[in-house]
């Protein structure tokens, strides 16, 4: 399914829209050009100049071909890349959404500890959603800005009663928006493992109060209080397995309409049991939001299909967990921070009348159903078992000190990662941050390959005791602004990776042969993200975390606050290459303490 757009473009939050530039085709050698400058940390001489023949001969050649056929796909479309992306990046990717591609959210710790607080805490939250949900209906959510640029809104009309199908080789998505007739009117909420159909709306069309949904959710634990099948662990399979298994279960009346009451719902609410965990609760908690912590904790009160979950724990510790395949960190964080607003906020409706209480979903699952959640059960454990993560948060200092600084916050937390890299590993490697390219139409997202020439001089200088601080100091000042050239050229749609991934598939879609450029190992090695990155800024004490992209990768994402940074990072136990996740967090803040004293340092001797 294409992405979904309004009938009619009308409030405010689509005023720009219209106005908004297309995503550009970037020129062919300004492309081939800084590929090759991303490439100069990464390879050595001899690769090098064999990668910079192979540039030639793409741009003098085939690359020419190429190039044309993409300016007239941009020519007809609003966006030459948004169905590959969706294509490419999630729809066609196999492997589990869980871990590999659905981030986890954990929210500030609420003050509660029981079933009841629970209750309230999450028809609080859902109140929220519905409060948010008045301003996607009307299109009335004011235009978010990058800087001083309005940015494509897009998104935010695809993130509710949103889904993705399982299918074989290809999955697809749906979404049921708001200007349509007989748009969802419910939540899906998921207890014990039992999935519920939720009426959060009366019959008069009016959302309910949070007296009232707590009276569902009530009713909700009530008739969950034995476990069910855990039929969401499918969600966490293979995509292949799953499309499999999905296309039996529709075979039946009953199981099939149930999968759709999920599909079609505005969310999904997950009410865990407490974790019961004393030291780290914060990490525990993310693990929880991020993959369910295993069968026999909560990964069955799961879908992790639906774009967006909001998990409630019985012990104050809630969060989320999206699907990618519609939208980015951004438009899902300010919703969420708009719930938290509206949690405190004392805000509620007038009640609404006519409610429809929940009803159980109903899954009959054949024998050859059943075996296959047995399989499921068990990749899922192995899956959990071997992510490491750690959740934390830096509270030395936050933007105020790099601004302090003049420099760019994002530039400076970019180059810690990569100290803390470097200290372990004494090499660099394929580095990946996301770039938001929203001001363009329909825009996502595209690659600052943020390790440079220029980090790695800084690396290195920052290990050897030879070098004065002063220098130190300079060659981070230059680091900083390699990586702030970057995510400028990468925003204003002068990025690479986005384009040379249109290159390959203009190729592709021809039947022409695949060019040499991306055959070369060069390519594969500078696209293997060791360090896959994101910031992800939220106005709560919030934190979004995702699993490595590689075997022998790490994930790193964070929330700059002005004076603290939240930090998720990630590795794999089974990886011997790299550090388990709490020593790399230990490995950034020493990073980031020893760039704030080279450069305090040299502050006070420029005084
Ligand atoms: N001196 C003083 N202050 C500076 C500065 C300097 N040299 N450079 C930047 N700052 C300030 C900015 O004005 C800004 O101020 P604010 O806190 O008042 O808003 C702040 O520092 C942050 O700027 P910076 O750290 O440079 O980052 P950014 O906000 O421009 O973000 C990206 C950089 C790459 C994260 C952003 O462009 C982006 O693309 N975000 C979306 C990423 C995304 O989609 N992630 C989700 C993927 S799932």
């Amino acid at each position: 399914m294409p992405s979904v757009q309004p009938k009619k473009l009308k409030g405010r939050m689509f005023s720009v829209q219209a106005a908004l530039p297309k995503y550009p085709v970037a020129p062919l050698e300004q492309t081939m050009k800084k590929y090759l400058k991303s490439l100069e940390p990464l390879l050595s001489e001899e690769e090098y100049r064999h990668t910079e023949k192979l540039c030639k001969e793409f741009q003098n050649g085939v690359g020419k071909t190429l190039q044309n056929k993409l300016l007239e796909r941009a020519e007809k479309r609003d966006n030459w890349l948004s169905d590959w992306w969706r294509s490419v990046a999630y729809l066609g990717f196999r492997e589990p959404v869980v871990i590999n591609s659905n981030p986890g959210v954990l929210f500030p710790k609420a003050d509660y500890n029981d079933i009841q607080g629970q209750l309230t805490y999450a028809s609080r939250l859902i109140a929220g959603l519905l409060d948010y949900k008045v301003m996607i209906d009307e299109q009335t959510l004011p235009v978010e800005h990058l800087g001083k640029n309005p940015l494509c809104m897009m998104q935010y009309f695809q993130v509710l009663a949103a889904c993705r199908i399982p299918l074989e080789k290809h999955d697809d998505w749906t979404c049921y928006p708001p200007d349509r007739p007989g748009a969802p009117k419910h939540i899906t909420v998921i207890y014990n493992n039992n999935i519920f159909e939720v009426p959060v709306y009366g019959g008069d069309s009016k959302p309910l109060t949070t007296s009232q949904v707590r009276d569902q959710l009530s009713e909700v634990v009530k008739q969950g209080a034995t476990a069910g099948e855990p039929i969401g662990l499918f969600t966490m399979e293979h995509r292949d397995n799953w499309a499999n298994v999905y296309k039996k279960m529709i075979q039946d009346k009953t199981t099939k309409a149930a999968l759709e009451s999920v599909q079609r719902s505005i969310i999904v609410l997950c009410l865990d049991k407490s974790n019961n965990t004393m030291t780290d609760a914060r990490t525990v908690s993310g693990h929880q939001m991020l993959h369910g912590r295993g069968s026999s904790y909560h990964t069955g009160n799961r879908w992790f299909d639906k774009t967006i979950q909001f998990i409630v724990g019985e012990d104050g510790y809630s969060g989320l967990n999206y699907e990618h395949t519609t939208a980015e960190g951004p438009p899902i964080i300010h919703l969420m921070d708009h719930c938290m607003k509206y949690i405190s906020s004392g805000k509620d409706w007038s009640p609404a009348t006519d409610v429809k209480p929940p009803t159980k979903l109903q899954f009959n699952l054949t024998q050859d159903v059943s075996d296959s959640l047995i399989h499921a059960k068990e990749n899922a454990d192995r899956m959990v078992s071997d992510l490491d993560l750690k959740v934390f948060v830096f509270d030395e200092f936050g933007k105020n000190f790099p601004k302090s600084q003049k420099v760019s916050p994002d530039s400076f937390i970019q180059n810690a990662l990569q100290l803390a890299y470097y200290r372990h590993h004494k090499k660099t490697c394929g580095s990946y941050e996301s770039a938001s390219i929203r001001m363009f139409q329909l825009g996502r997202t595209e690659t600052i390959r943020s390790c440079s020439t220029e980090s790695l001089e800084f690396t290195r200088a920052m290990m050897d005791s030879n070098v004065s601080k002063q220098r130190k100091a300079e060659l981070l000042r230059r680091a900083i602004d390699s990586h702030k050239q970057y995510t400028n050229d990468a925003i204003s749609g002068k990025g690479i990776d986005r384009h040379l991934l249109g290159l390959k598939l203009t190729a592709a879609e021809n039947n022409m042969e695949i060019p040499e450029l991306f055959k070369d190992p060069a390519y594969t090695f500078s696209g293997s993200w060791r360090i896959s990155t994101s910031q992800v800024p939220a106005k709560s004490e919030s934190v979004l975390f995702f699993g490595p992209v590689v075997p022998d990768g790490y994930g790193f994402c964070y929330n700059p606050q002005e004076k603290c940074i939240l930090f998720g990072v990630s590795s794999y136990k089974s990886n011997s290459v790299t550090l388990p996740a709490a020593k790399m967090a230990e490995l950034i803040q020493d990073s980031l303490r020893d760039m704030r004293d080279v450069l305090a340092a040299t502050m006070k001797a420029n005084l």
